[in-house]
């Protein structure tokens, strides 16, 4: 199979997006782009494209899909019930990051849904992939378009390089805008849960309902609610170990590594400890400590940069929880395997 690169411009939106439409409805597989990351989008009614999906992602069959709608008016035709505060969360972000976890109809098959009688329903933001949903005229299931435990692709050539060969088509619309996934929430006895943190953060959704992250996430318990949270994830192709805690200490532990000669360090940090770095090493600025914005748009970017600068070690500088760091951190503690080092202010 080869796979085609279709830009989006007048021609996509008149011609190009009715083709797309009748490839996914048909059970073909087209990678969508998004705000978050890129999507392997397929038909979310039809069993065997979710399998297909599976087989090209190489992921396990009990890791559920996020299913794309293109208004949240769709959502009642495949869910058996929407809540007064899931409906204000839907008018309040959608279409954006916001993925909510709703009990499932009969008429979204059990391969989508991973086996679980839940589904995960989002409406991305994406003018483009919106209208491809719409001329497909069924929902559109989406991971994220990457080889199963590999970083998320945020660019139509990161996508290329995973999936050519293995689907029908990209959809390239240039860089995802947020660059980590969505937040994927469930509402529990009237709380907000979030089982994935993402482009919407905890205190945006604190302002709706009382909310709090799944537990299972805070202690690396072997059941999350969001299956896909047990599995390797965003591995780099060099093992990665990120600091983060005490700027002070943070930048000294970084910069003593750029004076050791043992083996070849790739440093993933922010500008200010860029700045003191020599020039020549292997370096990836994820943008100004000041901008957790920067540091979400470029982190999965980053994490693939080191495939193509081989290093034997990246040392990465982390950023604090607060907001979009919340999935930041989350997505690093993955990528590294939970190798993060929490520096404490040194006393004297
Ligand atoms: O931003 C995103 O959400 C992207 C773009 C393409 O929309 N999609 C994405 O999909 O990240 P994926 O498949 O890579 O991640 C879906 C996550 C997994 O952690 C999965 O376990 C969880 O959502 N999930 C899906 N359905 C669920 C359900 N019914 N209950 C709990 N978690 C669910
Ligand atoms: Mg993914």
């Amino acid at each position: 199979m080869t796979t085609e690169i279709v830009p989006v411009n007048e021609d996509y939106f008149k011609n190009k997006v009715f083709e797309l439409g009748k490839i996914i409805r048909e059970g073909g597989l087209v990678s969508f782009p998004t705000e978050t990351v890129y999507g392997l989008g397929a038909n979310a009614l039809d069993a065997e494209a979710a399998i297909k999906t599976y087989a090209a992602k190489g992921r396990p069959s009990d890791n559920p899909l996020i299913v794309h709608v293109a208004d949240k008016e769709e959502v009642s035709r495949y869910v058996k019930k929407v809540t007064p505060l899931e409906e204000k969360l839907m008018k309040a972000f959608w279409p954006g990051p916001l993925t909510i976890v709703f009990p499932k109809k009969d008429i979204i098959p059990k391969e989508t849904s991973g086996g679980l009688d839940t589904i995960a329903i989002r409406c991305p933001a994406n003018e483009a992939t919106r209208a491809l949903i719409r001329a497909a005229g069924v929902p559109i299931s989406g991971p994220s378009a990457n080889i199963s435990t590999r970083p998320s692709p945020t660019t139509a050539k990161d996508v290329y390089h995973d999936m050519n060969g293995r689907i029908e088509a990209i959809i390239d619309d240039g860089p995802c805008r947020i660059g980590v996934e969505s937040t994927v929430i469930g509402i529990e006895n009237g709380e907000i849960v979030i089982y994935r943190p993402g482009g919407i953060t905890l205190e945006m959704l604190s302002a709706f309902a009382p909310a709090r992250v799944d537990s299972a996430l805070a202690t690396g318990s072997a059941h999350p609610k969001a299956p896909g949270m047990k599995y390797r994830h965003y591995a780099p192709s060099a093992p990665l170990t990120v600091y983060t805690g005490d700027r002070i200490e943070v930048a000294k532990e970084i910069l003593s590594f750029a004076r050791k000669k043992d083996k070849t360090y790739g440093f993933f940090v922010s500008s200010e400890i860029a700045e003191k770095l020599e020039p020549g090493l292997p370096v990836f600025v994820w943008g100004s400590r000041d901008s957790q914005e920067s540091f979400a748009h470029n982190l999965f970017s980053g994490l693939l940069y080191f495939n193509q600068h081989p290093v034997d070690q990246i040392i990465g500088e982390g950023t604090d929880t607060k907001g979009l760091g919340l999935a930041i951190m989350n997505r690093l503690t993955k990528a590294s395997g939970y190798h993060i080092v929490v520096e404490k202010k040194e006393r004297n």
